[in-house]
């Protein structure tokens, strides 16, 4: 069996970049052509920059990475970005398309509502974001009925959303599971935000919302995070999670670092998540 291209767009912003190989031809440089829709552009480059993480991942001599800036033109039309291999016309890399975002702007925070089209359209982020990170939706995603059923299971949930613009952005969920322990006074926090708008501290505010929501509903809030996502990782620390060691994934045994933060009850009432938080960015 031939293996294909290999690759991913990581960063979309200011510049463009990302990576792509072929792990049959490993001294190959491979071409690549990176598309903005608004207005129709066109940038060829090859994808032959050092970059230590790829050598340091195995990926040949680390030398297939590709960054080009944001053409002026584009600044603040937030044009969709899409990369394709013209020596590979069917490879797809993963993390394509994303959107070019320079200003985050108006973000409102809420709970979603059970009724309604809120869990289609979260249904649909879901599956979106598996399809980014290369995975299969159809499996990987929980279907809308059981989401709705998930949110009729208590008062001890919330799946809250970010919006931008109409559009789901992100999403966080509280409620009893892994790594959480049953009757501990624990709920597990589990959050995502589409790669178009990391980096511009939504995560912090989507978390703080969690808190806010958990606050005298559950003692403590507990996660899992993967242990070289150190990106999550300064989040959650930032925020005062401490480190509870390791906890293997019970479906598949992979190692993650357990961590928890406790809650103070707050003075008033607790947060009706109904209602948004909007934020400026
Ligand atoms: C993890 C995630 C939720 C963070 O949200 P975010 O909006 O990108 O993060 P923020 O911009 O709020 O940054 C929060 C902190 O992360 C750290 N951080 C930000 N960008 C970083 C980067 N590129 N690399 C490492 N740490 C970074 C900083 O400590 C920052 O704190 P600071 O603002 O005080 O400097 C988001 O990146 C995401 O959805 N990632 C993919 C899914 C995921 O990993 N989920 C968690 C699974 S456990």
């Amino acid at each position: 069996m031939t293996i294909g291209p290999e690759g991913c767009l990581d960063r979309v912003g200011h510049d463009v970049a990302g990576w792509v190989w072929l792990p049959a031809e490993p001294a190959r440089r491979l071409r690549v052509e990176i598309l903005f829709d608004d207005p129709p552009t066109r940038i060829g480059v090859l994808a032959d920059r050092h970059r230590p993480d790829l050598e340091g991942a195995g990926k040949g001599d680390g030398r297939h990475g590709f960054a080009v800036p944001l053409p002026d033109a584009l600044i603040g039309r937030e044009p969709a970005v899409d990369v394709r291999l013209p020596d590979f016309p069917g490879a797809r890399l993963r993390g394509t398309p994303r959107r070019a975002i320079l200003t985050l702007g108006f973000v409102t925070l809420r709970a979603i509502r059970p009724v309604g089209t809120d869990p289609e359209r979260l249904c649909g982020f879901l599956a979106g974001m598996v399809r980014l990170n290369g995975g299969c939706a159809d499996t990987a995603v929980p279907g809308v009925a059981d989401l709705r059923s998930w949110l009729a299971g208590g008062a001890d949930r919330c799946w809250l959303i970010a919006e931008r613009g109409g559009r789901i952005v992100g999403h966080c969920r509280i409620g009893p599971g892994w790594p959480a322990q049953a009757n501990t006074g624990a709920l597990t926090l589990g959050i995502e935000l589409h790669p178009d708008v990391r980096g511009f501290g939504l995560g912090r505010q989507l978390m703080l919302a969690a808190h806010r929501w958990a606050a005298g509903r559950c003692a403590r809030l507990e996660l899992a995070a993967l242990p070289h996502n150190a990106h999550a990782l300064a989040l959650y620390r930032g925020l005062g999670y401490v480190d509870l060691g390791p906890a293997a994934l019970p479906e598949t045994g992979e190692i993650h670092r357990r961590m928890a933060i406790g809650l103070a009850a707050p003075r008033g009432p607790a947060w009706d998540a109904g209602r948004a938080i909007i934020l400026v960015g």
